[in-house]
């Protein structure tokens, strides 16, 4: 198993669920930072047939291969691309920043790069939402969901390290191509 990094938070249940009980994502749906499965395990659950990569290896039995969501090719067909991604420059001190960070390459290369049918991500309230915002603002991925999990959950790490809040809320957006009308917020 290769060197586990700061951006290996986990999301607790409670986090995920909130999103597939209020949106449907057509399938299959590419995990493309599966980390140890979490966010799988709840698709699982929703029945959704999906395929799950990550540039490294946590020991997740269904991970089909290590990629690089920045640069390697897919793993095969999907439709809905799902993931709570890297936040934090590998280099920074794993706050979120402006600027060119992993969480807006992974943005841009979901929704303009591969440009699927819908796309969800999971996002600090703080530097993820002004992402959002200006992505929401160009091409045809219509913002059409933000779904706000209760409360300030603790998330696990790779490193087994006990779990613990985030310094910001994470929040859920869902875009979906070619819509147009306004987003619906949903605080759960
Ligand atoms: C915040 S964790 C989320 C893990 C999982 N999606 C979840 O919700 O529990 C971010 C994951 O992104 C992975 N990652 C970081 N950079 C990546 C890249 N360039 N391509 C693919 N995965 C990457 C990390 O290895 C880590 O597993």
């Amino acid at each position: 198993m290769r060197r586990i990094h700061r951006d290996a938070y986990w999301t607790p249940p409670e986090v995920a669920a909130p999103v597939f009980a209020h949106h449907y994502f057509p399938e299959p749906v590419w995990e493309p930072a599966c980390g140890a499965g979490n966010l799988c395990r709840e698709m699982a659950a929703w029945g959704y047939e999906f395929v799950a990569t990550d540039l490294l290896e946590y020991g997740y039995p269904a991970q089909r291969a290590q990629l690089d969501f920045l640069t390697d090719p897919p793993p095969g067909p999907f439709r809905s691309i799902v993931t709570n991604p890297p936040f934090s420059r590998p280099e920074s001190d794993g706050r979120p920043r402006r600027g060119d960070n992993p969480l807006r390459r992974f943005l841009r290369r979901a929704c303009r790069h591969y440009h699927p049918e819908h796309v969800g991500m999971l996002l600090p309230a703080q530097g993820g939402l002004q992402d959002a915002y200006d992505l929401s603002l160009v091409g045809d991925m219509g913002l059409r969901l933000v779904v706000f999990p209760h409360g300030r959950p603790k998330f696990g790490h790779g490193d087994g390290r006990p779990p613990r809040s985030l310094p910001w809320p994470a929040v859920w957006f869902v875009w979906e191509r070619g819509y147009t009308r306004p987003a619906s917020i949903v605080p759960c």
